[in-house]
């Protein structure tokens, strides 16, 4: 049976000051709900019911042509589920109906799921009022939205009807129950197009990765204008595909999670404009989930053990962080890389060599032939006493022996010089995080990104790690590369959190992780 939403009666009064005094610090009373109801025109009082049981409420008034949205608040056990934004799709309806040509409300600047709810209806933050909550302290945000009697408000509040009819429909619908929010997942900020359908932060209902690394291999890296163009052309088919594997429709997903940071900025766009235009089109609501973050949730899907407080290396084409994550979506850098990432310095020497593109996997592969001491490299910053990196000396010493040998007409041992390269930039990285789990006396260390397909780091620190009692976390080979199951399980938790991103989100080349 799907829920409905209708007129407040005083028989209704009962449940609606249950739902009140848990959601609100400073709760209405039963006069003024009883003094509101008795007001003839200008107002419209509605509760949102499934099976005869009242899960949520809220009424507008109307003040001149401004309709102020009232203590709108759905039951503790039901939020998320679409019950808010039915509601407030159809308090919307009947403002207009009143003859309101705007909405506007207060709501806690804490309370992101609110304020996040109202974003997606349109409204927009105009103003603060400082210290407005007395009880707490805390200010008020005011919400504002734009004309809804002109024809781009006219057309949002059908979009947001049609959307609340569906939301309705489904509750409790086998889409949103206990086993978690359906969301679809993009990534784009680098040369793999992807996207993934994932169910409560975890199953990983289908997960698409178009790659475009051919297209790039014969200039030995990534060409930013060819990844932008190749995402445009893949994007529809990509999503489609993973839609279609994972067996849904857009109506069925709670959110849609994308990558808008950081990557390279116009293959980033592509991904975002993609996901915004998705979002807007059937009014479901968009997370932004930063990369980085999304190589350190492909933990969770690895090992649903895995909890902070704990230490992540992110080491890819385009970094080397050494991170603390006290708690997830906290995050502060340790340290990162001072020139080049860890990836970058394996696709530098590959290409030096003459092997292809992308270089980890040519050289890693290689390197299980060859003799790790065979040549001393320089073990850059391994005594700095800090958590910096530095590769780019490395691969300059790298260049500099294979033009010696080669001017001294030696023969170069590529397996030798792979393993040997391999090992110096490894050692730095373990001692680094090695330090860094016993300074933090963290129990738990991850691993991610591309460089995380190492299976010679994969072990060394699984080795250093265990030697210190500290668990450790490396996500399968497909989810350390660039992939959306990870973009998905992290979008999902911020999507929990009550997260939104507003159709105004820019993408952000250089997004950092501690400034979230
Ligand atoms: O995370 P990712 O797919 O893309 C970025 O966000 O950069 O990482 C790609 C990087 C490339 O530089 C590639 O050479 C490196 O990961 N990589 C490896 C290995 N497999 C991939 N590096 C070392 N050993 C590997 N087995
Ligand atoms: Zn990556």
């Amino acid at each position: 049976m799907s829920a409905v939403v209708r007129d407040m009666e005083p028989r209704d009064l009962e449940a609606v000051l249950a739902i009140e005094g848990e959601s609100f610090p400073m709760p209405w009373t039963r006069i003024m709900f009883e003094n509101e109801m008795c007001i003839e025109g200008g107002r419209a009082w509605l509760v949102v019911e499934h099976d005869n049981k009242v899960l949520g409420y809220g009424g507008v008034a109307l003040m001149a042509d401004e309709a102020h949205v009232m203590n709108l608040a759905i039951h503790d056990g039901v939020r998320h589920r679409g019950l808010g934004r039915a509601l407030l799709a159809h308090l919307a309806v009947r403002a207009r109906q009143l003859g309101a040509r705007h909405l506007t409300l207060e709501v806690r600047e804490r309370n992101r799921s609110a304020r996040a709810l109202y974003e997606a209806a349109g409204l927009k933050s105009v103003g603060v009022r400082p210290g407005y909550y007395s009880e707490t302290g805390e200010h008020a945000v005011i919400m504002w939205s734009d004309d809804i009697t002109h024809p781009g408000g006219e057309a949002r509040l059908e979009l947001l009807r049609r959307r609340a009819e569906q939301d309705l429909l489904a509750y409790p619908g086998d889409t949103t129950d206990e086993q978690g929010p359906l969301v679809l997942a993009i990534e784009s900020s680098c040369d793999e197009t992807a996207a993934a359908v994932m169910r409560g932060g975890r199953e990983v209902l289908s997960s698409v990765v178009a790659t475009q690394v051919d297209f790039h291999a014969r200039f030995g890296g990534v060409v930013p204008e060819i990844a932008s163009r190749k995402h445009t052309e893949a994007i529809v088919a990509v999503v489609q595909e993973a839609m279609d594997e994972a067996g849904t429709v857009f109506g069925d997903l709670d959110a849609i999670a994308v990558t808008h940071g950081p990557g390279l900025i116009g293959a980033l766009v592509v991904g975002l404009a993609y996901a915004k235009g998705l979002s807007f089109a059937t009014g479901i609501p968009l997370v932004g989930v930063n990369h980085l973050e999304g190589h350190i949730f492909a933990n969770v899907l690895a090992d649903p053990d895995v909890q902070p407080p704990l230490v992540a290396l992110v080491v890819s084409g385009g970094h080397t962080s050494l991170l603390h994550v006290p708690e997830w979506g906290v995050y502060r850098t340790l340290g990162e890389t001072l020139d080049d990432a860890a990836g970058e310095a394996f696709d530098k020497v590959a290409k030096f060599l003459g092997l292809g593109y992308p270089g980890g996997p040519i050289l890693s592969k290689l390197a299980e032939d060859g003799d790790p001491a065979a040549i001393d490299f320089p073990r850059a910053m391994l005594h700095s006493g800090d958590y910096q990196f530095s590769l780019s000396g490395l691969k300059t010493a790298v260049i500099n022996h294979i033009r010696h040998e080669r001017d001294a007409g030696r023969e170069i041992d590529i397996p030798d010089l792979a393993a040997s390269f391999q090992e110096a930039v490894i050692d730095v990285q373990v001692a680094k995080a090695v330090r860094a789990v016993k300074e933090l006396g963290v129990r738990w260390f991850c691993l991610g990104g591309g460089v995380a397909a190492n299976p010679r780091l994969r072990d060394a620190l699984g080795q250093a790690m265990a030697a210190e009692g500290v668990g450790v976390s490396v996500p399968p080979l497909s989810l350390c590369t660039d992939n959306a199951a990870m973009i998905a399980a992290a979008g999902t938790w911020r999507y929990l959190q009550g997260e939104r991103l507003g159709l105004d989100a820019e993408a952000e080349a250089d997004m950092r992780l501690d400034e979230r």
